[in-house]
């Protein structure tokens, strides 16, 4: 008998249930080798439970060490912490991986675009610390550490000098912002000088960086940056390859890994059966690799290859969903890929 993995399932809310089932039926076409336990957080949970991100939710992740998780919403202006940055924070998983490729059969701008961006994920202007100090006037704290930049950096390093990437190239604001970008820069600075010299590095002045990155994307490989500016330029890099119905992520930290889309809870199209749910097919392939590295299991790596390979075959034959100029619906498209594994 196989081994079997088990993974904790948070389906969240939004169109985070419809992707979530239709990634666990090509999971299950697959014949991954998983156990699936499923718990909530976001609305769902709130409805359940009263909290929006349940103990026992955490308790599950901190169990098993790796969940599949659909996008929760978080209210605009008002309302409860966003149950992702809560996460993230919690469970420390400092290192947000969202590999950004082109891929055949969806047609864009540019061709062979082949970036991660690494964005540090507990720290930052995320930190949640905002005061209202008097009528019409108010504080956000930003939050940079020695330790969260230089951990977040040797992700990036080590990520690179694994996989024989060509360069890190370091977005930052540190002519503005001196103490808090500039103590970010010079810690990546320092473990790229200290531990992965041979690693190919760069900096740019993200305003700068972000304008480049638009007109040739191909000019960048692995992007490092802190909280913030790596939320906003994953959705931008997810532009160049097709929306954010191709960009998967995963979260990582030293005990936990939880895998998810960058797209969020699209509200706009939420419960018509019309997203893509293979952002998140992706992230359960970057799933099965993150199990693969960790066990060294074949079956599981090959299972990830399998759903690649037929994610690929699907688009390259014009099974897409409408985002990418196509006609299925979500259940089709998981379908599509389910009969090619
Ligand atoms: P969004 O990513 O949910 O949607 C932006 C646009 O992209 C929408 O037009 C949406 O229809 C489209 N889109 C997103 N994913 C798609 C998919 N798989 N297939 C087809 N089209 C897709 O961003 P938005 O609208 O800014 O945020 C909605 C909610 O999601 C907010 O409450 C936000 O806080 C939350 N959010 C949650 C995240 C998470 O759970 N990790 C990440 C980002 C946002």
């Amino acid at each position: 008998m196989p081994t079997t993995y088990p993974i904790v399932v948070i389906p969240g809310d939004g169109i985070g249930p419809e992707v979530t089932a239709a990634t666990l039926t090509v999971l299950e076409a697959a014949g991954a080798p998983l156990e699936f336990h499923k718990h909530q957080a976001g609305l769902p949970a709130i409805d359940a439970t009263g909290e929006v991100l349940p103990e026992t939710t955490l308790d599950a992740i901190r169990t098993h060490k790796t969940a599949l998780k659909g996008p929760c919403t978080t209210p605009v202006g008002k309302g409860f912490r966003s149950v992702n940055v809560q996460l993230r924070q919690k469970l420390e998983l400092y290192a947000a991986i969202r590999p950004v490729r082109s891929l055949e059969g969806v047609k864009t701008r540019f061709d062979g675009v082949d970036l991660v961006v690494f964005r540090e994920n507990t720290e930052g202007l995320y930190a949640g610390v905002e005061n209202a100090i008097v009528p019409g006037v108010v504080t956000s704290l930003k939050i940079v550490t020695e330790k969260a930049s230089m951990r977040i950096a040797r992700a990036a390093f080590a990520y690179a000098k694994q996989r024989n990437r060509k360069k890190v190239t370091v977005f930052h604001k540190a002519n503005i912002m001196k103490l808090s970008d500039g103590l970010f820069l010079e810690r990546v600075d320092k473990v790229h000088r200290e531990e992965f010299p041979e690693v190919a590095y760069d900096t740019r002045i993200i305003d700068a960086g972000c304008m480049k990155l638009v007109q040739d994307p191909t000019q960048f490989d692995i992007l490092l940056m802190e909280n913030f500016y790596g939320d906003v330029v994953s959705d931008l890099c997810a532009g160049l390859v097709g929306g954010l119905g191709v960009t998967p992520g995963a979260n990582i930290g030293e005990d936990c890994a939880v895998f998810e889309a960058v797209h969020g809870s699209a509200p706009d199209i939420a419960g018509q059966n019309k997203a893509n749910p293979l952002a998140l097919i992706m992230s359960a392939v970057m799933m099965l690799n993150h199990l693969h590295e960790l066990h060294g299991d074949e079956n599981v790596k090959q299972c990830a290859n399998r759903i690649k390979q037929a994610y690929n075959a699907a688009l390259a034959e014009g099974d897409k969903t409408y985002d990418l100029g196509g006609t299925l619906s979500t259940t089709e498209f998981a379908d599509a890929v389910a009969k090619r594994v």
